[in-house]
């Protein structure tokens, strides 16, 4: 596991987006695997950059999202559907139908897990997984329990993922409460990871990642098994 630690987030989203430009470079169908929230939206405003500068081409990409609110429909403005469509797809020249995110209105969500995992193993599987972390350490919605599960799946958030998440709703009582999240084989069997955490709140998840102990109290440990992780974090979130 690498870690490049930045001045801020400005710098942060500048490395991460080389990270993303060099994947395309050098291999033009790449498969991406990309996160919502807050800290992709800096590189994801520089992959959209790059792309109007004739930079990077994402013709031939086809993407998977980590993960869904469940049950949500894809034209609600709080689904991540809709966050990909806003932050990225509708700005670069990727075909929105090589594009994969959870289905949140899926009648069947363990068929929707299993055809997720089948999909990616069938596109030949993720060359480069993006991943934001949460204050307790998940890595999609893989929340910290005693047992973490492999493949895509239907999740329940924990209190503090619901706390943390309803600073983009008007209320908690709005924030869903599951979720379709890709599993964590489904998340490590990517070929190279990149994570990116910034600010003093993900101080104690990322502090976790540098030691040598690996445990589902803080599933992004579980990182530490793989041969290509980098993180990547503003000094804020390093010193903490
Ligand atoms: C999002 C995801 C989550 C977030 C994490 C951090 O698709 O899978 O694991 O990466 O909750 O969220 P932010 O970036 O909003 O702090």
């Amino acid at each position: 596991m690498r870690i490049i630690v930045c001045k801020d987030y400005e710098k942060m989203s500048d490395e991460a987006a080389k990270i993303v430009a060099a994947q395309l470079t050098l291999k033009p169908d790449s498969i991406l695997g990309l996160a919502t929230g807050s800290t992709p939206i800096g590189m994801y405003q520089r992959l959209i950059d790059m792309n109007k500068a004739g930079e990077i081409d994402f013709s031939k990409v086809k993407s998977f999202n980590l993960d869904e609110y469940y049950p949500i429909k894809a034209d609600n403005n709080q689904s991540y559907r809709y966050f990909m469509n806003e932050n990225l797809f509708n700005h670069v020249n990727i075909d929105i139908n090589n594009t994969r995110v959870p289905n949140g209105e899926a009648s069947d969500p363990v068929e929707e897990g299993k055809s997720y995992d089948a999909a990616i193993d069938a596109a030949g599987g993720i060359d480069l997984q993006i991943l934001g972390i949460g204050r307790n350490g998940h890595i999609g919605f893989n929340e910290p329990d005693e047992n973490l599960i492999m493949g895509t799946h239907r999740t329940m958030l924990t209190q503090d993922t619901i706390e943390a998440n309803s600073r983009l709703f008007n209320s908690i009582d709005e924030v869903p409460t599951q979720a379709i999240t890709m599993g964590m084989v489904s998340i490590l069997k990517s070929k190279m990871i990149v994570l990116l955490a910034n600010g003093k709140n993900k101080h104690e998840a990322v502090k976790k990642l540098l030691d040598d102990t690996i445990t589902t109290s803080n599933p992004a440990t579980f990182l530490k098994t793989h041969p290509n992780v980098v993180i990547i974090c503003d000094e804020e979130c390093y010193n903490g």
